[in-house]
């Protein structure tokens, strides 16, 4: 956001005269004029208050790399490495560029806004500027593709364990890794792999994406609900989300690496939000009720000939109408 300077300015609340911003900024008073009239034409309610100067009229949370980092512990910041950027394609496309490259640390990218973010199955996810978190990690696995069954699902109990720490009371989880609300789907996660670069070596790159402060989105095929819907109440900030989010993720895939899935199935389970529905694969060839994943991160259905195992990226699954 080419205003973002003004903004953090005004972000105090507080009425600014004109001088006082331009001699902040470096800048003329044309200049702050022209600066405030684009964040207002961007959706930013500011007003200007005759002979006086201006003042934020909304609460604004701003992305801002030093707060996330403020949030963790002094041996998390040594471990990552976090780029905060105003607009990218897609977070996840970042992490794969700063991984060929060589990073020295866990790489973790976030965005205001993606032009080119994308969802699971080959959608879009709506990614309008200064609303959501939009949040990459590139996390790195030894032993091959065979250690990442059931990953998708520890992501999931990850950034629900965030969100409730947080304060948001339920937080659902629709197979494999949707994360929802009441209303419909608060986020999702898109799980990306790289190929074995050496021997053993798998590189994933976890790519999360929640509605924080949107209130309103053309194209989205599904109901689906932000923070700020489920949780009036909580004054939400992307950065302590992000904190939140990036804590919960090492500590889960550190546990995931050192034991596996084990662990994870009672905390995803008692968050399934399939549990006991009549469900159907998108094709319609399965049907039967959901009761839970199985010790690998399979979801079980039971049919009317025995308990059929689905796994995730096979088929996608939903309530019957
Ligand atoms: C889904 O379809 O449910 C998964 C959505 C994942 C969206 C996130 S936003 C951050 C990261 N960058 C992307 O391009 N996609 C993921």
């Amino acid at each position: 956001m080419k205003s973002k300077a003004l903004i953090e300015l005004l972000s105090d609340g507080q009425v600014h005269s004109g001088e006082a911003l331009a001699e902040k900024l470096g800048v003329s008073r044309t200049a702050i004029w022209k600066q405030a009239r684009r964040a207002m034409d961007d959706g930013v309610e500011i007003a200007t208050i005759r002979g006086r100067g201006y003042q934020l009229m909304s609460r604004i949370d701003l992305l801002d790399r030093g707060m996330i980092l403020d949030s963790l512990a002094s041996a998390r910041k040594e471990q990552i490495v976090l780029k905060v950027f105003d607009e990218v394609d897609s977070t996840n496309a970042e992490v794969v560029r700063l991984m060929a490259h060589g990073v020295n640390g866990v790489p973790v990218v976030i965005a205001d806004g993606q032009t080119s973010g994308r969802g699971r199955r080959g959608r879009v996810w709506q990614s309008p500027r200064g609303e959501n978190l939009y949040l990459s990690m590139g996390l790195t696995f030894h032993g091959g593709f065979a250690v990442l069954d059931g990953l998708s699902l520890v992501l999931g109990v990850a950034v629900a364990n965030a969100l409730e720490r947080l304060g948001v009371p339920e937080v659902g989880l629709k197979w494999p890794n949707d994360i929802f609300q009441p209303d419909g789907k608060l986020g999702g996660i898109l799980v990306e792999l790289q190929g074995e670069l050496e021997e053993g070596v798998v590189q994933v790159i976890a790519g999360i994406g929640l509605n924080v402060h949107m209130s309103q989105a053309d194209h989205v095929d599904q109901p689906w609900s932000s923070l700020v819907g489920a949780c009036p109440g909580i004054a939400w900030s992307r950065n302590q989300i992000a904190s939140s989010i990036i804590d919960a993720v090492i500590d889960a895939v550190s546990l995931f690496s050192d034991v596996g899935f084990a662990d994870f199935r009672e905390p995803w389970q008692r968050r399934d939000i399939f549990m006991g529905k009549l469900l159907q694969s998108r094709g319609g060839d399965v049907q039967g009720v959901g009761c839970g994943i199985d010790e690998t991160g399979n979801y079980q259905i039971r049919t009317q000939t025995g308990i059929v195992p689905v796994r995730a990226g096979e088929i996608s699954l939903r309530v019957m109408p």
